[in-house]
């Protein structure tokens, strides 16, 4: 009951924030799923027939399996899930992390993001951009939030002796992620191994090693 009056609360602060997409011109659109038409967003349903559903989603009371490399499981909830947050401006997402795992290095290119602990304890950092590259970081506890500044490189590690979980809000129905190792190290065709080589000041064979990692 607690969790889900804070969570409520949570996400009234959302709102009020104002959101980083454009502001919708009419009630609502909800997303008309498979249309073939390419807008700056997704094409509309008709109203007409838009329904509660479309602008529901559930599952986010569970726990998302973390048994992978990062010990980190993000479940996003954003236009691609709920149609109806389409043209809104808000989505959000559940992480669980477990003991000593990360949600690795990443940025949101259209989206700040503010994240609310629900459980267990998770250190939080951002990066500011250059020239400073200030690392700023805290230790959250249950109920404590912290903000993500739009487009900067962040992550989360629980740092506790149980699972942690958190359930973040950020200000665009479509925010993107960009992990930064998979971008630098898994894109596809690779960037060339003498770029990385230069950009990292390492000798090539230590980036094809991480590229084959990814
Ligand atoms: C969690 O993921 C691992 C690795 O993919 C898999 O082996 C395991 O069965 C999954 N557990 C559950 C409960 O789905």
């Amino acid at each position: 009951m607690a969790k889900s009056v804070l969570l409520i609360c949570f996400l009234g602060l959302v709102f009020a924030f104002g959101a980083a997409d454009h502001s919708p011109l009419q009630d609502f659109c909800v997303a008309q799923v498979g249309s073939s038409v390419l807008v700056n967003g997704l094409a509309c349903k008709d109203p007409k027939t838009v329904q509660a559903n479309d602008f529901f989603f559930s599952g986010l009371d569970l726990p998302g399996n973390t048994s992978n490399p990062v010990g980190s499981k993000v479940t996003p909830v954003t236009v691609t899930q709920l149609p109806g947050l389409n043209t809104l401006g808000i989505s959000m997402a559940r992480i669980d992390i477990a003991p000593w795992g990360i949600n690795p290095p990443h940025t949101h290119p259209r989206a700040t993001e503010i994240l609310l602990v629900l459980e267990g304890t998770i250190e939080v950092v951002f990066i500011t951009s250059n020239p400073d590259s200030r690392l700023i970081s805290k230790i959250l506890q249950k109920g404590d939030a912290f903000v993500f500044p739009q487009g900067l490189v962040h992550y989360q590690r629980n740092t506790g002796t149980g699972n942690a979980v958190a359930i973040a809000a950020l200000g665009s129905q479509n925010p993107g992620v960009i992990t930064v190792a998979n971008a630098v190290f898994g894109s596809t065709p690779d960037i060339s191994m003498d770029i990385l080589a230069k950009a990292f000041q390492v000798d090539k064979s230590v980036v094809g090693q991480i590229q084959l990692k990814f």
